[in-house]
């Protein structure tokens, strides 16, 4: 560890030294020292909506329950059992308790422990002591924040000026009707990903069609970082090419990063929405979701549409950042160099990770 703790703070120019991006013991402090501390999206509160029902998420590497309790108080608990570590719950549906499957122990929706099979019989446990560990859930209209450290500051805080910013945008977020869940597993760092989404100068290289519809040019494409938001807005082409009517009340596209992987993304046209996080599974692997939804009243033929245009960037995406993973995992050149203007989204995002890691 002694390499990370000694590697000079990134500049405006020099990328993370690229071991970053493959090494176990990196990622063993990042989990630490970033996801163990921050606010992460887990999903929506409409997974939970009655009383009795549960839905299993992640933040980082922490497996999470969301449960609606009896008084339909939301509650998130560590998904681990107090027994010997078990996974408890998988998926989501309703029950009046949460039993693991391995023997038994059983936990009420506040998380205490109810019962434990023969400890009666053979003593010895303190079920006081015993329940479920609570975590920070805190929510933003229906979308379901996570933060496993008990004294982190308020999701308000963390959050920043997003929610006025997409509520300026002509945005309610808790008037949307939710399409679906998109679901990835690709081949690369978390932060590989992470800093592909906070650039759009491969965007005229890779992304044709986002390029046909959305200028983004320098001049029109705007980059701003403020603490943990990195935010990027577009506008449409005065003529977009070959794409979805992007003609509709959002008149820019609006892409946020709320480190550290929370993604947000607004496109111009009918009002819509996703969000969604970047998990680190491993170095080289990463889970990402995104919950896709929309105007209750934009017609089915326009969201298929969106929805195909976005699936086409992201799988443009999934092939970059794999083909990244690759090439910096070769062990034989040590870091990359930034743009200053272009990709200084990415040297914000490179200085919080070394602030966190220092
Ligand atoms: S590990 Fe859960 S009951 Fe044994
Ligand atoms: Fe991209």
């Amino acid at each position: 560890m002694g390499r990370v703790e000694n590697v000079a703070v990134a500049g405006a120019s020099r990328t993370l030294p690229w071991s970053w991006y493959t090494d176990p013991a990196v990622l063993g402090l990042e989990q630490e020292r970033i996801f163990r501390r921050s606010w992460q999206y887990v999903g929506r509160a409409d997974e939970v909506a009655e009383a009795g029902s549960f839905s299993a998420t992640r933040v980082g590497h922490i497996p999470v329950v969301l449960v609606r309790d009896e008084e339909e108080t939301l509650r998130a608990f560590v998904n681990v059992c107090r027994h010997r570590g078990s996974i408890i719950c998988d998926g989501s549906g309703k029950r009046s308790t949460l039993q693991c499957p391995y023997h038994a122990w059983t936990y009420g929706l506040d998380g205490r422990l109810i019962s434990a099979p023969r400890s009666n019989r053979e003593g010895g446990l303190d079920s006081s002591e015993l329940g479920l560990i609570p975590l920070r859930a805190e929510t933003w209209g229906p979308f379901v924040f996570v933060n496993p450290d008990p004294d982190a500051g308020p999701l308000a805080d963390f959050l920043e000026d997003v929610p006025e910013r997409i509520a300026a945008s002509g945005i309610d977020v808790g008037a949307l009707r939710f399409l679906q869940r998109s679901e990835s597993s690709l081949r690369a760092n978390w932060k590989i990903c992470s800093e592909n989404f906070l650039e759009c100068y491969h965007c005229p290289v890779a992304h044709p069609g986002f390029s046909a519809a959305v200028d983004v040019s320098p001049e029109s494409y705007l980059l701003e970082a403020y603490g943990n938001r990195m935010s990027q807005t577009g506008p449409p082409r005065p003529e977009p090419r070959g794409s979805y009517d992007l003609r509709g009340e959002i008149e820019r596209g609006q892409f946020h990063f709320l480190f550290p992987n929370t993604v947000i993304n607004v496109m111009p046209g009918r009002p819509n929405f996703s969000i969604g996080p970047i998990v680190p599974l491993e170095p080289e692997r990463t889970y990402r979701f995104l919950d896709y939804l929309v105007d209750p009243e934009a017609d089915d033929a326009w969201v298929s549409e969106m929805l195909a245009f976005d699936a086409e960037v992201g799988a443009e995406d999934t092939r970059l950042v794999e083909r990244v993973q690759e090439g910096v995992r070769s062990g034989l050149v040590g870091e990359g160099r930034l743009l200053p203007e272009s990709e200084r989204l990415v040297a914000h995002f490179q200085s919080l990770v070394v602030d966190a890691l220092a």
